[in-house]
């Protein structure tokens, strides 16, 4: 994949993966937990079907951080801690949710600076600020994948954003009309010597 912020790229579609890239579950700093451990929490193997039992791609933290979990989750955690993953999701919709409003100015503030010079560089910070708020949103685990980067990503599109909305509409500048003017007067004065 590798999408990646380009001023004018702003939809990103399964981004799964690179948000669980890098994060602590593949970077030793936690006990490797791959994309399967959490998404098939397994009860068991089941001797009739020969399937374990959590066979769809599920998230489902009650049993994940049970001890009847085939996962090893239960060493260091256990129920509880579904509660407390819940309250961080809750936080980082929270963060999408205000960052709305915040794209609402900003949208309003572009327009204002459509036809000045700055419009080009800051429709290219208002995209980029989509894109890194829409790759949250599409990656849907509201931060659990790598809290780290959706946190990361949330803060560049809110700094874009606003940006975007604090970027002064420039004075208009009289100096080039006079100059126009000028110019024009002298020109007239040419035509009217060659004439004579
Ligand atoms: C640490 C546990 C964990 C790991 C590891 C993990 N996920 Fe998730 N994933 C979640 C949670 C939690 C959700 C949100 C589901 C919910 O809240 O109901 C989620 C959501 C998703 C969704 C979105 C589902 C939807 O309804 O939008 C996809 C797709 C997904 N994960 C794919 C992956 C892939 C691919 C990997 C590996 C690269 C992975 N996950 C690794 C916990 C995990
Ligand atoms: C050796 C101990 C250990 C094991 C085993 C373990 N974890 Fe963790 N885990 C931790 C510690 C320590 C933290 C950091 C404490 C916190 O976030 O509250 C953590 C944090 C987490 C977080 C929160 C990450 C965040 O950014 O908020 C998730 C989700 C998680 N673990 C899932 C799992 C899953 C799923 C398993 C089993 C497949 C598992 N852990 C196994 C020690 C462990």
């Amino acid at each position: 994949m590798g999408a990646t912020a380009d001023g004018m790229t702003t939809e990103i579609h399964h981004p799964n993966w690179e948000m669980y890239n890098d994060s602590i579950y593949n970077t030793g700093n936690h006990p490797e937990v791959g994309c399967l451990d959490c998404h098939m929490a397994s009860r068991e193997y089941n001797d009739t079907t020969h399937e374990i039992a959590g066979h769809t791609f599920d998230y489902e933290p009650e049993l994940l951080f049970s001890l009847e979990s085939s996962g090893e989750c239960y060493d260091c955690h256990d129920e509880e801690f579904a509660e407390v993953i819940e309250t961080r999701q809750d936080l980082i919709a929270q963060r999408i949710e205000e960052l709305k409003s915040v794209q609402n100015n900003a949208s309003v503030a572009l327009e204002n600076l459509n036809g000045t010079a700055s419009y080009e560089t800051k429709l290219e910070d208002y995209n980029n600020a989509v894109f890194y708020m829409h790759f949250v949103e599409e990656d849907g685990c509201l931060g659990i994948h790598n809290m780290e980067k959706a946190n990361e990503y949330l803060d560049k599109s809110e700094k874009l954003f606003n940006s975007v909305t604090e970027t002064e509409e420039p004075v208009e500048q009289p100096g080039f009309e006079a100059i126009v003017a000028v110019f024009g007067l002298m020109f007239m004065f040419w035509i009217a010597k060659k004439r004579d």
